[in-house]
């Protein structure tokens, strides 16, 4: 119902920026029918009452090496500035004391909502105490801030039930079961995410909440016995150290025998060990099941072609819409849609949350959810 709700309020803004010309992107352009007869005038006085209701939103992303999170810093500014809000959209490329400085030029700038999506989820807690004293709303974007009581917010995914969704997916697709009944047993390595990023450690809680019981009988047999958050963990969501630790699994652990499984947290880590895979020799006739997260374009085509088995979807324009509730909350007083107050204790406060579900896709029901979502076009992924 909310949805519906802000979508009209979304097709009401983009009209009247469109129909004055103040900056509205092509690409974010009203579907045709909505164009209609709204006289000049009236669009004009829409777009003041939008731009007057508006304020400065600082968007602070991590990096633009993976295509995640370009995708979510432009939903992020095409819908608040739909609604009328002026966007100070950064990336810092991994480099924590970039973000933070990007944080405190947007404080200076004179931000009055700041939306943070951190590198490093514990380093930003001085920046947030200056924010908070200049009386700025935080909202949390996709990670957890950790370690402070400044933020309002936390927009994301369920976090656990991302590692829950791809654990089941590895005991489904390898039947495990089955396996276990039989007293057969496949070879697996992880490669989890960063161990300064909240939403890698639960993610890994996930997984073994589902295959943990399957390493302890031997249905599943980890080689290198890294099984551990500590021994996994991957400083920055790596994708070279990803392939590195894998080379080095196949020459050495995997020299004499296959590895059927690799668990990796990120399409990024996925596209690592496919390298590594194929450096090593690996032919669709023994290509382990692969995992990754984001359901990047990348990785949606080595879905098609068979190089990664599966990924699990996280609707960036969702997420962004779940977001931007939050931003108008702080800005106007309004309440955004909350459904978990429990889950996101950052050791200072437990943060109001809005998780969106996750999904697991792989070559089965890619063409509909991710061509029927209109999340890439077939052109897009080369059909
Ligand atoms: C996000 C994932 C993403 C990872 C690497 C995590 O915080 O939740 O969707 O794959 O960062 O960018």
């Amino acid at each position: 119902m909310k949805r519906k709700v802000l979508s009209a309020i979304l097709a009401v803004a983009m009209v009247a920026t469109m129909m004055v010309g103040c900056g509205a992107k092509e690409e974010t352009a009203a579907p045709a029918e909505t164009k209609t007869e709204a006289p000049a005038d009236k669009a004009t006085e829409e777009a003041a009452k939008t731009t007057e209701a508006g304020g400065k939103v600082g968007v602070a992303m991590p990096t633009q090496s993976s295509e995640r999170w370009i995708n979510d810093g432009a939903n992020m500014k095409a819908q608040l500035e739909a609604l009328g809000y002026e966007v100070d959209l950064q990336y810092a490329e991994d480099d924590v004391q970039m973000q933070v400085s990007q944080i405190e030029n947007m404080i200076a700038a004179g931000a009055q909502c700041l939306v943070i999506a951190s590198i490093d989820s514990s380093a930003l807690v001085n920046v947030e105490a200056q924010a908070k004293a200049a009386g700025i709303p935080i909202i949390a974007y996709d990670r957890l801030l950790m370690d402070t009581d400044a933020v309002s917010y936390y927009a994301s995914f369920d976090n656990e039930g991302v590692g829950t969704a791809i654990g089941e997916y590895v005991k489904t697709a390898k039947d495990l079961e089955a396996a276990r009944a039989a007293g057969e047993s496949y070879t697996i390595e992880f490669f989890m995410g960063s161990p300064d990023d909240n939403n890698a450690v639960l993610l890994h809680r996930g997984v073994m909440g589902v295959l943990q019981e399957y390493l302890d009988d031997g249905t599943l047999v980890c080689k290198t016995g890294r099984t551990s958050f500590e021994d996994t963990c991957i400083l920055r969501w790596s994708q070279e150290t990803a392939q590195q630790w894998c080379e080095n699994y196949l020459t050495g652990f995997y020299a004499d025998e296959d590895l059927d499984i690799a668990c990796t947290a990120f399409d990024g880590f996925a596209y690592g060990v496919k390298a590594a895979l194929q450096g090593a020799g690996y032919t669709a006739e023994n290509w382990p099941l692969v995992t990754g997260q984001d359901a990047e374009l990348m990785a949606c085509k080595n879905i098609l072609d068979g190089t990664q088995t599966m990924s699990i979807y996280k609707d960036t324009r969702l997420l962004a819409e779940k977001c931007v509730t939050m931003v108008e909350a702080v800005m106007k007083g309004t309440e955004p849609e909350i459904n978990d107050t429990e889950t996101y204790n950052n050791n200072t406060i437990v943060v109001p949350s809005y998780l969106c579900t996750p999904v697991a896709v792989d070559k089965a029901n890619l063409e509909e959810l991710i061509i029927g979502g209109n999340y890439y076009t077939k052109e897009q992924l080369g059909l």
